[in-house]
């Protein structure tokens, strides 16, 4: 498989031509990806996501209406979840995101989102302003 720095780069690319914005996290042999942007767009993504061979057993959580963006910015966040991390974050449980539900998916993401801010600033360079 294709490392997680090339997918997520090429995801990156893409979607800030599309207008999608969002967060891939990688942790456990998982992926757990939020899309934001229009309908069309983001069924359009799901799509081809799919059906990309470089991953398998791809399951929809949620697909809904957001009246605003949770990632406006975000081309794609990247996430590799350690341990240590889905501690300090308040997460007592595995990577599981194939048996959350959205609302956990997305209180993960956002957490998430807050933690890195504060503890790797570096990271800030992967933000991208619209
Ligand atoms: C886990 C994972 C996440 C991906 N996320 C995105 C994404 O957010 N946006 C995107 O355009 N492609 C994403 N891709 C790549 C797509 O599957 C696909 O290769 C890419 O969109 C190019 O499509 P094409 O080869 O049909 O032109 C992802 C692939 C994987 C394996």
């Amino acid at each position: 498989m294709e490392s997680f720095l090339q997918i997520r780069r090429e995801a990156r690319d893409i979607n800030q031509r599309d207008g999608i914005t969002g967060i891939l996290a990688f942790g456990e042999g998982r992926f757990m990806q939020i899309l934001e942007g229009d309908q069309e767009t983001v069924s359009q993504t799901y799509a081809r996501i799919v059906l990309d061979s470089r991953h398998h057993s791809c399951k929809l959580i949620q697909f809904t209406f957001c009246p605003e963006r949770f990632f406006e910015g975000w081309t794609m966040r990247h996430l590799t979840v350690q341990k240590e991390m889905l501690e300090e974050i308040e997460f007592f449980e595995e990577f599981q995101p194939h048996l959350w539900s959205a609302e956990r998916c997305l209180s993960f993401a956002l957490k998430y989102t807050v933690w890195a801010r504060q503890n790797r600033p570096e990271s800030s360079s992967e933000l991208t302003i619209a």
